[in-house]
This record gives C-alpha cells, sequence and structure tokens, in this order.
C-alpha cells in the first residue's frame, strides 16, 4: 500500500527530481558569478547510501514513478553511475539534466546502468557564444557529449536553452535549425527568478510569445497536437513537422496547475516546489535514527503544504532562499 504524495489542490507528486551535488563545472551568467558560490560541505550532503534509501522510500511507499538526477551538474557527482543502477533495479523510468561536460566519457556506463533519458542544456552552438554565457570554452565537450548520449540510446536527447536579451536571443532560429538536423529535440526555457545573484527582472526576460516570434521569422509553427499532461513544454511542430520544438513558459503561462513534481535536494530537504519557502529536513531526520515509515510520513505532510503556483507575478513574490543551482531545477 502506497501514500501518494497529495496537495491541497489535489495535485500528485510521481515525478521525484533529485539534485545530487549543488557544484558545477560551469559559469552560466544567469545562475552563478563567476567565482562560484558556497558549496555545501560535504558532511551536508547525502551519501549514495542516503540517497538510495530516500528514493527507495518514494518509489515504494509513496507512489514516485520517476526519478530524474540533476545538479549543480550531476555528473560532477562520483557516485552517479551506482545511484542509477540502483534506482533503475527499482522499477522506475530514470533520466538526468545535465549540461552535458563529461556526458562523452559516461553516457554509455549510464545506459548500461539502466539510465533512460537525458536532457543536456546548450544556450548556443556559437562557441564565442557558449564561452561568453558558460564563462568556459567548452562547447566541444557538450557536443561530443550530445552525440555520445544519442549513440548510447540516452533519447530522444532533449536540449534546453534559455533565451537571454541581446546575448542568444537572436540565435534561437540558429540554435533550432542545428537541433532539427542532428536529430535533437529542442525546448526553449523562459529565465526563472531563481539566480544566484538576484538580478531576474521580469521586463528583460525573454517571454514565449518573443520566443515564438523570433522562430517564425524563420520557421512555420503550429501547436503540436500531442498532449501535454504534466510536462512543462509546450510544443510546436517546425515547418510542418515531424520535428516539434518546445517552449517552456514557466513565468508568461504557468503550469502549476498540472504540476506532478517532487524535489530532493542535495542535502537531504524536501522541496514541494521550485519556489517552496519552506524545506522538509529528511537527512537530519534520517540521521538522528528515523525509521522508512517516519521519513515516509514527513514526506507527505512536506506536500501538504504545497502551494498552488509560483506566484512569481504576485507583488509579495519573494525568490526562493537557495538558488536554482542548490534546488535542483
Ligand atoms: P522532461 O520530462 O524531459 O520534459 O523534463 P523536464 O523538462 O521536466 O526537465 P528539465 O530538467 O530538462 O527542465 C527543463 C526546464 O523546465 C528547467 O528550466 C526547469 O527548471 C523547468 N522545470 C522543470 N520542472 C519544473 C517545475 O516543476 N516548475 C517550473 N516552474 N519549471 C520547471
Ligand atoms: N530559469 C530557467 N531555467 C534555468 N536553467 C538554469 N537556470 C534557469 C533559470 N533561472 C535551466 C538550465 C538547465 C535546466 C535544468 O534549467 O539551463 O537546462
Ligand atoms: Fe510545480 Fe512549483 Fe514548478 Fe509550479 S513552480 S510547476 S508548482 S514546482
Amino acid at each position: 500500500e502506497t501514500t501518494p504524495l497529495a496537495d491541497r489542490f489535489g495535485r500528485i507528486a510521481t515525478d521525484l527530481r533529485v539534485s545530487l551535488t549543488d557544484r558545477c563545472n560551469l559559469r552560466c551568467e544567469y545562475c552563478m558569478p563567476a567565482e562560484g558560490l558556497e558549496w555545501l560541505p560535504t558532511e551536508a550532503v547525502l551519501t549514495d547510501d542516503e540517497v538510495v534509501r530516500l528514493v527507495t522510500i518514494a518509489v515504494e511507499r509513496l507512489g514516485v514513478r520517476e526519478v530524474r538526477f540533476t545538479g549543480g551538474e550531476p555528473l560532477v557527482r562520483r557516485g552517479l553511475v551506482g545511484i542509477v543502477a540502483r534506482t533503475h533495479a527499482l522499477g522506475v523510468e530514470t533520466s538526468l539534466t545535465t549540461n552535458g561536460l563529461g556526458l562523452a566519457r559516461t553516457a554509455s556506463a549510464l545506459a548500461a546502468a539502466g539510465l533512460d533519458r537525458v536532457n543536456v542544456s546548450i544556450d548556443s552552438i556559437r562557441p564565442e557564444t557558449f564561452a561568453a554565457v558558460t564563462r568556459r570554452d567548452r562547447l566541444h565537450d557538450v557536443i561530443a557529449g550530445l552525440g555520445a548520449a544519442q549513440e548510447a540510446g540516452l533519447g530522444p536527447v532533449k536540449l534546453n536553452a534559455v533565451l537571454m536579451r541581446g546575448v542568444n536571443d537572436d540565435q534561437a532560429p540558429e540554435l533550432l535549425r542545428w537541433a532539427v538536423e542532428h536529430g535533437y529535440h529542442l525546448r526553449f526555457i523562459e529565465q526563472m527568478p531563481l539566480d544566484a545573484q538576484h538580478v531576474w527582472s521580469r521586463t528583460e526576460m525573454v517571454t514565449a510569445d518573443e520566443i515564438q516570434r523570433l522562430l517564425e521569422k524563420e520557421f512555420v509553427l503550429e501547436p503540436a497536437e500531442e498532449p501535454r499532461g504534466s510536462a512543462p513544454a509546450e510544443l510546436f511542430t517546425v515547418d510542418g513537422g515531424p520535428a516539434t520544438v518546445g517552449i517552456i513558459a514557466s513565468v508568461s503561462r504557468p503550469f502549476c496547475g498540472d504540476c506532478d513534481r517532487v524535489r530532493l535536494t542535495a542535502d537531504g530537504q524536501v522541496r514541494n516546489c521550485l519556489f517552496a519557502r519552506e524545506e522538509s529536513d529528511l537527512r537530519g531526520a534520517m540521521r538522528a535514527g528515523a525509521s522508512d515509515e517516519e521519513l515516509a510520513q514527513r514526506w507527505v505532510t512536506a506536500m501538504a503544504g504545497k502551494r498552488a503556483g509560483h506566484g512569481i507575478d504576485d507583488p509579495t513574490f519573494l525568490q526562493p532562499d537557495r538558488p536554482m543551482s542548490a534546488i535542483g531545477g
């Protein structure tokens, strides 16, 4: 018997996003300052066994059916392949959201461990723009990683691109053309107020409508027929299909009403929303000797406090205390 992770608005979380580290080997402008952040101390981060224990509780007692590993950058976590294998053994779908650095080296091991899919961030296919956005000249590594992931069967490989005005917004069509040619499914993402530097501004954000207009300079987009379900991306066919492009309009067209997600941070805190103001400390409870039953109960209680939506447009909106890289995206 499982107890669903239900909230007061009738939503049930079946999709668990697990952050495995807050560290990253890139320094994307919209995420982190050049010097990086104050990383979690090692002892605060869950061990591999602790991660697997909590994931097992989520799957066996709480009805979670999909597990996505995130970061920071999850490929910098040493135990990743083992964690994936032990999660796959629970019989759930497993996926990874990564910046792609080092994926060329690890894709086949991840596939062998049972990883189903990867989503890879890539904001430009021009080396200079990529280096300007990420502050590292590593585009070639990402492209090699993408090829390796596709070959290893970690697909359909999805690409995530965040557009920034005056930086890469004018490159949206060429990025889409490149993705379609290579058989990757590209999604453009509206930037959310989750940057460590707190410089996000609603008026500077490249909106979903603008993204559509930028793409329509070179392509014919039509809303795709496939049902969207709880997925963040709205899909459009490109030039009549079969290729599609996604737009993740988290801010201008929120999809919170259909949310089926719950998050676990690298330091073992449950977050019922990306923008949650409170977290529930499973690590502390676990290290104090809580039983699986008690941890499951805490998790259920944490979900009951989930708010209706992110509230970004509310006058009282406050950015969460932790940035995207520490929450897991
Ligand atoms: P798929 O299952 O492959 O569709 O994954 P995904 O799109 O849910 O995950 P991914 O990690 O690739 O995230 C893409 C973008 O969607 C990122 O900017 C995420 O922060 C954003 N995103 C994912 N889940 C949520 C969510 O629950 N709320 C909001 N607002 N954004 C989300
Ligand atoms: N808003 C939206 N998406 C973001 N990402 C990182 N920071 C933000 C933000 N502030 C993207 C990354 C990655 C995914 C997990 O989220 O580019 O693809
Ligand atoms: Fe779900 Fe919160 Fe994301 Fe809205 S912002 S979709 S409620 S996690």
